[in-house]
């Protein structure tokens, strides 16, 4: 199936980590034709994204930017008109299992900052010229926990994320925009628990989903190639669980 890629300018949030989902799905659209804009608060991880999709024949850049900083978040987009003139897609990836002491206010300030006003902020920034193209597709990250409530104020700021999922596909639907999120089950990137577990722990969890495995960068990455596409065009302010069925809704 050809998803219609071609020439696109999609940019992803948190594509700097190396093994993360961010740098997989930077790869999986390049490979699709699209021209990449590699963000992320670590600029040589986003640079050496960047690097590596421009070997697949597209353009690509990396911009600097702490999502939860709005100030860097504009000048990540204006980085991004100066270079493409248009986005096109947009990819809310970046995101934190949060910091701080369990309960406190400084927990709070990282994890709702970066996963929830951080997403807020990037698509407020983007979704003027999406409007003005009348042409956009964004892709929100949630996180499979939320659906369960396991993980305390992650889990509640990931739920946090698809209410603005579908507030943003109502709002933005009528300019063309599709607005859609995924729900990730546990992958093995830099990110929370498995990067700190045993084989052993790692072997419990998988025994406990019904796929019997871990979410891979590449399943997630398949799925932003779909929902970004015009294949998926009827498709928005779902939130698709990518989780080997961990959780079903
Ligand atoms: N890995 C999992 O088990 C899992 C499960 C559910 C959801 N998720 C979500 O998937 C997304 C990607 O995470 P990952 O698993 O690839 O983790 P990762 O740690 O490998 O990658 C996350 C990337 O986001 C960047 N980042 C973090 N805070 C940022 C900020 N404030 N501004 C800009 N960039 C920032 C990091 O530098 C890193 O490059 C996140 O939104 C995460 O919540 C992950």
């Amino acid at each position: 199936m050809d998803l219609g890629l071609k020439d696109k300018v999609a940019l992803v949030t948190g594509s700097g980590s190396q093994i993360g989902f961010g740098r997989a799905i930077a790869v999986t659209l390049a490979k699709e034709g699209c021209n990449i804009i590699s963000a992320d608060m670590d600029i040589e991880g986003a640079k050496k994204t960047a690097e590596e999709v421009k070997g697949l024949g597209v353009k690509a850049i990396a911009v600097k930017a702490d999502i939860s900083k709005n100030d860097e978040v504009q000048e990540m987009v204006k980085a991004s008109i100066a270079e493409f003139g248009r986005i096109d897609i947009l990819v809310n990836n970046a995101g934190t299992p949060g910091g701080g002491p369990p309960n406190s206010e400084e927990q709070w300030d990282i994890t709702v900052n970066v996963n929830f006003k951080g997403t807020w902020y990037v698509t407020n920034a983007v979704a003027p010229y999406m409007t003005k193209q009348k042409y956009g597709k964004i892709v929100n990250f949630s996180s499979a926990v939320s659906r369960s409530g396991i993980g305390g104020l992650y889990a509640a700021a990931k739920e946090a994320v698809i209410g603005l999922t579908k507030a943003w596909a109502r709002q933005f639907g009528p300019q063309g925009i599709n607005v859609n999120a995924i729900a990730p089950g546990m992958g093995d990137t830099n990110f929370q628990v498995l990067a700190h577990a045993t084989p052993e722990q790692k072997q419990m969890f998988i025994n406990s989903v019904p796929m019997r495995r871990l979410t891979s960068q590449q399943d997630i990455a398949n799925t932003v190639a779909f929902l970004v596409s015009d294949v998926s065009s009827d498709i928005t302010g779902q939130t698709i669980q990518v989780d080997g069925g961990d959780f079903m809704i």
